[in-house]
């Protein structure tokens, strides 16, 4: 069966059928993914019903897979793999997580706009989230294209923003919401990391905007002025015609290229089971490196 790769919005996002993701793939079949995703960002592969052994299996052919940290309270135990992060509202013994707990305020994170891992000095390059269970409405992921955000800035603002170096930490992007709930050795953990501001895309050599809610400082720029200027490229990068909506059905598996997309999470009824896995793919080189 041959791979179909099918547009799912105006200027990125695509939708992927012809495959079985269960499977061991042929070369050709992967490097037909890797193409589609250089030149859509985003692609979403209905119907694969998959077990988090064969999500690894399949990540791994993009590259090495993140092990996720729980900088979480000690006694914290995972529900999954160290390679698989836990998206779900739920605890280890698939009890749904009550409101006040710890990991599930954390969690609400994810409702700000950010790309994966833009705290690490080594970001992400593709996340791949499955749907194993989801609530009856609300729960979407929305993503919005980065390098369509960068080509719509006009040309004083780009040549401003090349070059500039910003700090991204889990203080910063938690900070927005209150969550200020951390020890002193979480702290130390979460040390911000410098991440360019400007990238290009090297599957498709476009440039692209690198933000995330991480992002707090610019190097060289006092911080009200970085603050405000990262707040004006957020509101712009996330307009309404660079975003797109993915409402989840149960067996979908969603692949996003977190060099020139950014993502969240929206709202839903959290009595519900919503049960995502995630997998990480690791970028290889510090963005400040890449650049070099
Ligand atoms: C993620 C994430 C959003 C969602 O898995 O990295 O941000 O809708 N998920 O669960
Ligand atoms: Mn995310």
């Amino acid at each position: 069966m041959p791979i179909v790769v099918e547009p799912l919005h105006p200027v990125f996002a695509a939708q992927v059928t012809g495959v079985d993701l269960r499977e061991s793939l042929d070369q050709p079949d992967v490097t037909a993914i890797d193409e589609a995703i250089s030149r859509f960002g985003v692609l979403v592969f209905p119907g694969q019903f998959i077990t988090d052994e064969q999500q690894m299996a399949f990540s791994r052919r993009f590259g090495d897979l993140e092990t996720t940290v729980k900088i979480y309270r000690k006694d914290y135990v995972p529900r999954l793999d160290p390679h698989v992060s836990d998206v779900s509202n739920l605890d280890k013994d698939s009890q749904i997580r009550r409101k006040d707990d710890r990991l599930r305020l954390n969690g609400l994170g994810n409702r700000l706009w950010h790309s994966d891992s833009s705290f690490k000095r080594v970001p992400a390059r593709f996340s791949l989230l499955s749907a194993r269970a989801i609530p009856s409405e609300g729960g979407e992921t929305q993503f919005a294209d980065m390098r369509a955000a960068w080509d719509a800035l006009p040309e004083r603002m780009k040549a401003r923003l090349d070059g500039l170096i910003c700090e991204h930490t889990q203080l910063f992007s938690r900070a927005k919401i209150a969550f200020t709930d951390w020890s002193e050795e979480e702290r130390v953990k979460m040390a911000p990391v410098p991440q360019v501001l400007v990238r290009t895309h090297p599957g498709s050599g476009r440039k692209s905007l690198f933000l995330s809610s991480h992002a707090g400082l610019i190097r060289g720029m006092e911080e009200p002025e970085a603050r405000v200027l990262l707040m004006d490229l957020m509101e712009h990068a996330t307009q309404r015609e660079f975003v797109y909506t993915h409402r989840w059905t149960v067996g979908d598996l969603v692949m996003w290229d977190n060099r020139c997309t950014m993502h969240r999470a929206r709202e839903y009824d959290e009595t519900q089971v919503r049960d995502m896995h995630r997998t990480t793919v690791s970028d290889g080189l510090p963005t400040v490196a890449e650049a070099a």
